[in-house]
């Protein structure tokens, strides 16, 4: 297979990032944050979730951060939406993309949304029902598509079986998620591989989580079966509160540094994103872990 020549990077940095901070990060450091990753040149930033903030505190403040951003044309601004209620304050905050998210693990949907897998779908059927009706994009996300920190092995035909409940739901792109990492290119290849036979191959993505490694050689992988969406986040932020040592995001300085190496083009300005790395980064007190990002930050401190 040919790589594609043109992958679309779905910054996820303000929302996958941000959620797992302890301390709160105020709004106007988030709204400055996507900013300047809108001025970077992502044509998808993922910005809030709308989800309880007793479950997820660091998301509250997500209505004030949809109101404060400068918004450019063209850009779309995701939100998380796992009930009608979370549908609600992302319509009235104007988000452009709902994202509904469930899980290919029966214990990993229990503990993120607190019902089963079964039972998500059922719960997601309005949210999509009202997305479309609204006319917004609708994304679905499939968690633990390649391992669980609840109950270990997931089968391919578990993956496979939520993927066709989101399609059948009308979701115009979906996910496939390592929330905890454990992916190793075969085994990625083997699932991405089986999933285009079920959904259209450019409305695929993937969403890979660092905390083995494994995720820029995933991404290989997976640009090896023809996927041309990956997300990322910014200085490598995140984990999710539900997946106990979970670390970040692949960071999207790698992603970049690795897309320019391939001739892959993006459209963002890599030493843009270094810079919102440095912010956010600074603000956080400690040293993001994108390795590309650091050493361009170093190389540019130095002359
Ligand atoms: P529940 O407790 O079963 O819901 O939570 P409920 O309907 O019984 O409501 C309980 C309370 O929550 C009520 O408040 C509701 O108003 C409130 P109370 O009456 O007790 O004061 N509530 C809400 N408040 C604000 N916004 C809402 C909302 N819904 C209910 N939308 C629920 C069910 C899904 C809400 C809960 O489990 C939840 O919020 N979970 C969030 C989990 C989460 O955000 N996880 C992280 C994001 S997913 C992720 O990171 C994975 C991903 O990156 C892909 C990957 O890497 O795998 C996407
Ligand atoms: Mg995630």
């Amino acid at each position: 297979m040919t790589f594609p020549s043109k992958v679309k990077i779905v910054e996820v940095g303000p929302r996958d990032g941000l959620q797992n901070e302890k301390e709160t990060i105020p709004a106007d450091i988030k709204i400055a944050l996507i900013n300047q990753l809108t001025a970077a040149g992502f044509a998808n930033i993922e910005a809030a979730s709308f989800v309880s903030p007793k479950w997820v505190p660091q998301m509250a403040t997500s209505t004030e951060v949809m109101a404060g951003i400068t918004r450019k044309q063209g850009v779309i601004y995701s939100a998380l939406t796992p009930n009608m209620q979370g549908l609600t304050a992302a319509l009235a905050a104007n988000a452009d993309e709902m994202v509904i998210f469930g899980s290919a693990s029966e214990a990993f949907s229990q503990k993120n949304i607190n019902c089963s897998i079964a039972d998500s779908i059922e719960r997601f059927r309005d949210v999509a029902l009202a997305a479309k009706q609204a006319g917004k994009r609708l994304r679905g996300s499939i968690s633990c598509a390649f391992g669980c920190p609840y109950q270990g092995e997931v089968s391919i035909p578990a993956v496979i079986d939520v993927l066709q409940r989101m399609r059948d739901l009308g979701c115009d792109e979906i996910d496939i998620a390592d929330t905890i990492g454990v992916g190793t290119p075969n085994k990625v290849k083997t699932v991405m591989q089986a999933l285009v036979q079920e959904f259209p191959i450019d409305r695929l993505s993937g969403h890979f989580h660092d905390t083995y490694g494994q995720a820029l050689a995933n991404i290989y992988a997976s640009l090896d079966v023809g996927i041309s969406i990956y997300h990322a986040s910014v200085a490598g932020l995140g984990g999710c509160p539900y997946a106990k040592g979970a670390t970040g995001n692949v960071a999207t300085e790698d992603v970049l540094y690795l897309m320019q190496g391939l001739g892959i083009e993006t459209g963002i300005d890599l030493d843009a994103v270094v810079e919102a790395g440095q912010f956010i980064s600074q603000h956080l007190g400690r040293k993001g872990s994108s390795r590309a990002g650091n050493a361009i930050a170093a190389k540019r401190a130095s002359v």
